[in-house]
């Protein structure tokens, strides 16, 4: 028998939570999306009349939730009362990596995924199918079964029952709407047929039934966590390459194009940039790492460890290049640092490159001024854990005391007098159209224009008479002596 549904409840308003329910509720107008989080500022910014202000930056999400906010899909604090009236519950909450304790920097702290399942335990009320949409390790599916179950046992007169099911998120941040209205997959991992049939339904609104693909729930889980370990292993793939493309005179966009028309390899992935960042590759492949540990798998451990490894190397080795080019100094040098979010197209800097890189500068004593169209001078601060130097503006733009080390925030690209070098770290549409000839009698020469991103026109940049790095380049990498 078909199981009725009606209303739907995500726990945790982020990047997942927030532009996922945003894209269901537009595609069914049939159902209520209730989006619940602890976070009151959170809830308010979704709340908030001025789309300008919604928590996320993501291309499209303005527009869809300007059509369905407060119709069929509502963001609130109150917890109890949407899971109270929920048919189907998505746990969406953060999983980070733990920092304290049994399995420390590698399994995930899933304190938010057991709060979320106890939430939903006490305020229930009679079958709801509970579903994973958090990425988690492989079996803590049982974790939420055994909360849940406990509370079935108990539930006396009221007779609470759950499904639970695995139904991981694989959209990618700058394109999660796009991600949504066209996935790949969905994938839908349980036991029970008739709930992954009712979870399949709300699918089914838009995306081809051939594409809805059910699994048992541990396949399910390991599936999320292996398709971010292999993306990521091609990120390091190709980065590892573009240090042997640099000693060797070769280009890395040139043996990426010849790769990638192999039809087994594919095109995709395999743009070298500073590293890879994101919440998520470092956290899943760490997972992973501990799963194979925990089961005496020791090389399939340090096969996957590896990926993050060469990672860190890989963004150490950038600010290591820029020193070195800069004649082995960058104290008290002005270095512009273009991007600051992990990639285009999202406000969220989490396991950014920039960060490790931006630090290092700092620590050669460099002084920073970064910029990044949708990144906060505030969110730049706690990452780097540094306070800012002053705020940079017309008096003072031009003038930097002493004190070794610093940044400053700009709210625009109006900062290139009297700079040393430009280092690019997110590719920004607008940073493409940079006018290098007008820019560089701004800067001292000689000066740099390092590219970490492969987005400028390197004879631009050579018109300009600036030197000019990119990764991966072993052609152009070159010195104009002027
Ligand atoms: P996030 O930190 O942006 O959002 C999580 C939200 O959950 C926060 O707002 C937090 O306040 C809220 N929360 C935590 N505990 C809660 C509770 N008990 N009750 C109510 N709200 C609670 O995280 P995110 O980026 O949306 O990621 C969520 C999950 O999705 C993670 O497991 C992540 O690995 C996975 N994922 C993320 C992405 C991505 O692109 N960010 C993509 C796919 C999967
Ligand atoms: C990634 C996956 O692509 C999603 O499928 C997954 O759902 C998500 O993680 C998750 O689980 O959180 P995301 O991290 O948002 O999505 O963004 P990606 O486009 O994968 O980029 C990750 C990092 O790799 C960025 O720093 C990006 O600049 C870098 N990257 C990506 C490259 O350096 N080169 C590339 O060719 C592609």
């Amino acid at each position: 028998m078909e199981i009725p549904i009606k209303n739907i409840c995500c726990i945790g308003a982020g990047y997942v939570g927030g532009p996922t329910m945003t894209v269901m509720a537009s595609k069914c107008p049939h159902l209520n999306f209730n989006v619940v989080d602890i976070n009151e500022e959170r809830i308010a910014s979704w709340n908030n009349k001025n789309l300008s202000e919604l928590p996320i930056f993501e291309p499209g999400l303005k527009d869809l939730v300007n059509k369905t906010r407060n119709k069929n899909l509502f963001f609130s604090t109150n917890i109890k009362e949407a899971i109270e009236l929920a048919d189907i519950i998505f746990i969406s909450v953060n999983t980070p990596t733990k920092t304290k304790g049994l399995g420390a920097g590698k399994s995930s702290d899933l304190k938010w995924v057991e709060a979320s399942a106890r939430e939903v335990a006490r305020y229930s009320k009679g079958y709801t199918i509970v579903v994973e949409k958090s990425t988690l390790p492989v079996r803590t599916a049982e974790v939420i079964q055994k909360i849940l179950y406990s509370a079935e046992k108990d539930s006396g007169k009221e007779k609470k029952s759950f499904s639970v099911l695995s139904n991981p998120e694989f959209l990618a941040e700058g394109t999660a709407i796009k991600d949504l209205e066209y996935p790949d997959r969905v994938l839908i991992g349980g036991e029970n047929e008739g709930a992954m049939l009712a979870l399949s339904q709300i699918y089914k609104a838009w995306v081809a039934e051939d594409k809805i693909l059910f699994t048992n729930i541990w396949s399910s889980e390991l599936a999320k966590l292996t398709s971010n370990a292999f993306l990521a292993q091609r990120i390091s793939s190709i980065n590892s390459i573009s240090a042997i493309c640099e000693v060797t005179g070769a280009d890395v966009r040139e043996v990426s194009r010849a790769i990638g028309k192999d039809s087994r390899i594919g095109s995709k992935f395999l743009d070298s940039g500073p590293g890879f960042g994101g919440s998520c590759f470092k956290k899943d492949i760490l997972n992973l790492v501990y799963l194979a540990e925990y089961y005496g798998l020791v090389e399939v451990a340090q096969f996957w460890e590896s990926v993050v490894y060469f990672n860190n190397w890989h963004q150490r080795r950038i600010s290591q290049i820029v020193v070195k080019k800069m004649f082995g100094t960058i104290s008290q040098k002005k270095i512009i640092i273009l991007g600051f979010a992990f990639k285009a197209n999202t406000n969220d800097t989490r396991e950014s490159a920039a960060i490790n890189i931006c630090k290092d500068l700092i620590d050669e004593g460099a002084h920073l001024i970064i910029y990044d169209p949708k990144v906060s001078s505030n969110q730049i601060e706690k990452d780097l854990e540094i306070c800012p130097s002053k705020e940079l503006d017309e008096e003072n733009k031009n003038h930097f005391n002493k004190r070794v080390g610093q940044w400053s925030f700009s709210t625009n690209l109006d900062i290139f007098e009297n700079a040393h070098a430009v280092l690019i770290l997110t590719e920004w549409e607008e940073f493409k159209n940079i006018n290098w000839v007008k820019l560089a009698k701004k800067m001292v020469l000689p000066a740099w224009v390092f590219d970490a991103r492969s987005i400028i026109d390197p004879e631009e940049v050579k018109k300009a008479g600036l030197n000019f790095w990119r990764l991966g380049d072993g052609k152009t990498d070159m010195e104009i002596n002027i």
